[in-house]
């Protein structure tokens, strides 16, 4: 009997991996050339785009930061690209993935953004993820995280997909953030076209701890690489902003994975509970009722209380000192 249940068990669950791994390998969409969906944005001397158009290197010198943006304008999609970020020493250094339309709309613009943040040397890159929407800009909600691995060593997948409905970043096919649109969010949730863009860029004044750590430009050039461009999504007409592409695209039918399946937001909540190291549900100091969007997991509160509880403890012993304290979270960087 026992051994019955036994293969009973690991039978679903192998069927359950099987299935997450068929829908994970299904998320898998044409790569395209730099050149068919991109073109440079600024900082051309410093955007190497190599002969295959394959691959692009977008650096950082004492000239200048470089970016490119996508030829089109799209409203949802799966965006994802590969990238190896530079090594050694990177404080105030800020390597960008994110879609925007800010361009478009100066007063209610949407952001959907992946940042890499850099660090002095021998601590690693960290990566923030935050949304906007409709000009929300008043209203963070940001959240950061470690990682497992080095992200300079190798390339490595960055993924985002934006449905009507959710918003989900994957790091190598490992989905580590879902925000899902609620009512409460109104027009915060990223609901107009968007460019993709990447940037690598000086953020001297508030990237490595604060701001503490600028930009060292004796370890210059900065050099970021960018691969295995995919640009799934439904492009829109910029004049006349009618859709070019199928209802089913817009829906997020064809979109496969807009569902966390049961796997992958089991390792999805263990990423969380093992490297996130900020989010704004959790930060006391900023928001004393969280945002109605939250959905405050007790374990993910202790740990990050434990981590830093001036930002995410209840703050009562620490009135007025709050600011003459660096939150370790502050300092890991
Ligand atoms: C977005 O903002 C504009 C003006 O700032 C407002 O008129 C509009 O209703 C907002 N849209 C949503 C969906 O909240």
């Amino acid at each position: 009997m026992g051994t019955f249940f036994f293969i009973f068990f690991f039978r679903s669950f192998l069927f359950l991996l099987l299935s997450s791994s068929v829908s994970s390998s299904s998320r898998v969409f044409p790569i395209i050339p730099f050149d068919e969906g991109y073109s440079p944005l600024f900082g051309d001397h410093n955007l190497i785009i190599h002969s295959d158009s394959q691959t692009v290197h977008l650096s950082l010198d004492e000239s200048s930061g470089s970016g490119f943006a996508s030829h089109d304008i799209y409203l949802h999609g799966y965006f994802s690209a590969s990238i190896k970020l530079p090594s050694d020493y990177t404080a105030g250094v800020v390597v960008a993935f994110y879609l925007s339309n800010g361009d478009m709309y100066e007063k209610n613009h949407d952001e959907i953004d992946f940042e890499f943040l850099g660090n002095i040397r021998g601590k690693d890159w960290r990566i923030q993820t935050n949304i906007y929407g409709n000009g929300s800009t008043n209203i963070g909600r940001e959240e950061r995280y470690g990682l497992w691995f080095d992200p300079s060593e190798d390339v490595h997948h960055y993924s985002i997909l934006w449905t009507d409905s959710k918003i989900i970043f994957y790091v190598d096919e490992v989905p580590i953030r879902e925000i899902k649109r609620t009512e409460s969010m109104g027009g915060d949730f990223p609901s107009k076209p968007m460019t993709l863009y990447s940037t690598i860029w000086d953020a001297s004044t508030w990237a490595t701890n604060g701001g503490k750590y600028k930009v060292n430009y004796k370890y210059a050039p900065f050099v970021a690489e960018f691969s295995d461009f995919v640009l799934h999504g439904c492009a829109v007409d910029p004049i006349e902003h009618v859709t070019n592409c199928d209802n089913s695209l817009q829906t997020s039918e064809t979109l496969p994975s807009s569902d966390v399946t049961h796997v992958e937001k089991i390792r999805m909540d263990n990423f969380r509970l093992k490297h996130m190291t900020y989010s704004y549900c959790y930060d006391k100091t900023r928001y004393k009722v969280p945002l109605p969007e939250c959905v405050i997991d007790s374990r993910q509160a202790e740990k990050l209380r434990k981590f830093d509880p001036v930002t995410f403890g209840n703050g009562r012993h620490r009135r007025g000192k709050r600011h003459h304290h660096i939150s370790k979270e502050a300092a890991s960087f």
